[in-house]
């Protein structure tokens, strides 16, 4: 039950965003349940503000009395960053109304839209007035910019136009008294300090509120390719990259490395998406060449390094599409891994990154490693090799408990993979952001003062610890 000072607050809630946007009844699992399932808060209210005043309304009433607000964009992430904790005490803030297309800047290459706009209408809104905006996820249905900016996401077309981070010019957010820090001017030069936009992006949500954010625009390329090939290994895949980048130069937008087992369960839960290739090896690799003049040059340029990368040997097969449907389905392949993982039952994700060139060492020893540590163990090894950031997930054992599993392996797990990536001198989480879920292991893994800095600039920013509390630092 909430006290009488929450019943204050709630009833202040509702004078302020009227009673069809504070929700406390009814199905609220959209926002109090991760996307994976894995876990299920309970809010004190979900609230759905639909202005940066409205946003900032909410948290000076709620910093009044010490309430915590836990943003929320389109739910996707995958750390268990977004949702309430069970005390029923948090306010859930969701930026989804917030979701209007404020400004496109033609000549300065800008959109400036609203935290809670969904990635795709973004692109969407960039493709119709003859732009793109490269960043691309396979929740771009759900997902929202301000969740993206939140998470810094990665994303398939990272090796080519960068993070998120990479493609924010300026934000608009709320602090935590409830102060809006406007930053849209959409310049690209801007030495007048500390790097506060930067300092937001990547936070999650635990230094502030985005509301709105400026960023970049591309030409729209006037032809993109994908090619699908078969590799032998991981070495190979990795000397294909470098063959790739030296003949592709900046077209080359796409490089997806994924395991047999991966599109085994693409294949096995997707049939009709029929997954070329992966029988006959144990990776099979997702190219894309984009490009600024033709098609015709974008192919001849695609099978001229094809045609290299057979008679060297690092790739065994390959198949280019044909048309855009084709291009599509195969993408689609691509992002479809992570749903069959989850139809195949519960699993243990990870999103690590290495060097690029210590990728197929530390496949080797880690496979190793693991099918020493459990009997049957299957890996879900698949993502962003261009980036050196592989989701390298372990699903149970056939026929085993799932639950028991990882009640029994999940830590053991985790530990053996990280301290792998550590012996590697990589990161535990390359994309996907700490969140809770990564926030207890953070101390054995990130540099220490680091760390302590981390903590200095939240109390700084966050001195009640009201935003996102228990994510990132505590
Ligand atoms: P949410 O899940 O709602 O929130 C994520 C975090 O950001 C939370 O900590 C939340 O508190 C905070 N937050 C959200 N909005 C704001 C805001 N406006 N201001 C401040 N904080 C905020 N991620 C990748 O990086 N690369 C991928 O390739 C990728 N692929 C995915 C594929 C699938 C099928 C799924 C389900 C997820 C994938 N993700 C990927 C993870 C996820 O989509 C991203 O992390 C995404 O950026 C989250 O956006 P969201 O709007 O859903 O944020
Ligand atoms: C991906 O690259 O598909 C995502 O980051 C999602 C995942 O890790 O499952
Ligand atoms: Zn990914």
């Amino acid at each position: 039950m909430p006290n009488a000072a929450s019943l204050d607050l709630l009833m202040q809630l509702r004078r302020l965003l009227g009673e069809a946007h504070v929700l406390t009844e009814g199905d609220l699992s959209a926002y109090e349940q991760d996307w994976r399932k894995r876990t299920r808060g309970k809010a004190l209210a979900v609230v759905r503000p639909g202005s940066t005043q409205q946003v900032a309304d909410v948290v000076k009433a709620c910093a009044q009395v010490g309430v915590r607000i836990v943003p929320q964009g389109g739910n996707t992430g995958l750390v268990v960053g977004g949702i309430p904790d069970a005390t029923g005490t948090q306010v859930l803030l969701s930026l989804q109304r917030m979701n209007a297309v404020r400004q496109l800047d033609a000549d300065n290459l800008t959109i400036t839209v609203e935290a809670g706009c969904v990635l795709q209408n973004l692109q969407q809104a960039a493709e119709q007035a003859g732009f793109l905006f490269p960043l691309s996820l396979g929740a771009e249905g759900s997902c929202t910019i301000g969740g993206n900016l939140a998470t810094n996401a990665g994303g398939t077309q990272v090796l080519r136009y960068g993070n998120t981070r990479e493609l924010c010019l300026g934000l608009e957010v709320v602090t935590a008294q409830g102060e809006v820090m406007h930053g849209l001017s959409g310049l690209r030069k801007d030495n007048t300090g500390y790097d506060l936009r930067n300092l937001m992006i990547g936070s999650e949500g635990t230094l502030g509120i985005i509301t709105a954010a400026t960023m970049k625009l591309y030409p729209m390329p006037a032809a993109s390719l994908t090619a699908w090939v078969a590799v032998p290994s991981v070495t190979h895949a990795v000397r294909l990259l470098g063959l790739a980048h030296q003949h592709l130069g900046s077209g080359l937008t796409g490089f997806e490395m994924m395991g047999q087992f991966a599109l085994s369960l693409v294949d096995k839960h997707y049939p009709q998406l029929r997954v070329p290739l992966w029988q006959d090896a144990p990776y099979c690799v997702l190219l894309e060449n984009s490009d600024s003049e033709s098609e015709a040059h974008a192919r001849a340029r695609f099978e001229h390094l094809l045609e290299l990368a057979l008679e060297d040997g690092c790739v065994s097969d390959a198949v280019v599409a044909e048309s855009l449907g084709q291009a599509r389905n195969l993408w689609h392949i691509r992002e479809s891994i992570t749903l069959a993982q989850a139809e195949e039952g519960l699993n243990i994700k990870h999103d690590i990154s290495v060097p690029i060139s210590a990728i197929p060492a530390f496949v080797e020893a880690t496979n190793a490693l693991l099918a020493d540590a459990i009997a049957g163990v299957r890996l879900v090894n698949f993502g962003h090799l261009g980036d050196g950031n592989l989701h390298y997930n372990v699903q149970a054992p056939e026929d085993c408990d799932t639950r028991e599993f990882l009640r029994d392996y999940e830590d053991r797990v985790n530990t053996l993979v990280y301290q792998s990536v550590k012996h590697f001198g990589g990161s535990i989480s390359a994309e996907h952001g700490v969140g809770s879920m990564k926030i207890d292991s953070l101390p054995d893994y990130k540099d220490p003062v680091a760390l302590a800095l981390m903590k200095q600039i939240k109390h700084a920013l966050d001195p009640q610890g009201l935003l996102n509390p228990g994510r990132v630092v505590r």
